[in-house]
């Protein structure tokens, strides 16, 4: 098991959750972060830190996010398991399908 980013991170990109994780598991992509869902010890460090409220335990991922559960997976399809988001940097391989997604407007 291990934890996922949902759809809040789309387009605001804290990076609060980032500087909690014991293991740098937490990796940026263009429009919302990622993790990795075999190097995360689900030590759940980072889901309450997160200002908007989007990271979940896997079994808690809201059902209208359950794609995100998905794409924390599929980001990692060409990098692999690089062992470390620090040395990985911001990496443009978001699933297409957030690629796609409206701007996302978080000011409310
Ligand atoms: Fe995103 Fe929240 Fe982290 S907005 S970058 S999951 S602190
Ligand atoms: Fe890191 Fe959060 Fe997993 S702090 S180890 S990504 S639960």
């Amino acid at each position: 098991m291990t934890y996922v980013i949902a759809e809040p991170c789309v387009d605001l990109l804290d990076k609060a959750c980032i500087e909690e994780c014991p293991v740098d598991c937490i990796y940026e992509g263009a429009r919302m972060l990622y993790i990795h869902p075999d190097e995360c010890v689900d030590c759940g460090a980072c889901e309450p830190v997160c200002p908007v409220e989007a990271i979940y335990y896997e079994d808690d991922v809201k059902d209208e996010w359950a794609a995100y559960t998905k794409a924390n997976v599929d980001f990692f399809d060409e990098l692999g398991s690089p062992g470390g988001a620090s040395k990985v940097g911001k990496v443009a391989a978001d699933p297409q399908w957030i690629k796609d997604l409206p701007p996302m407007n978080h000011e409310e």
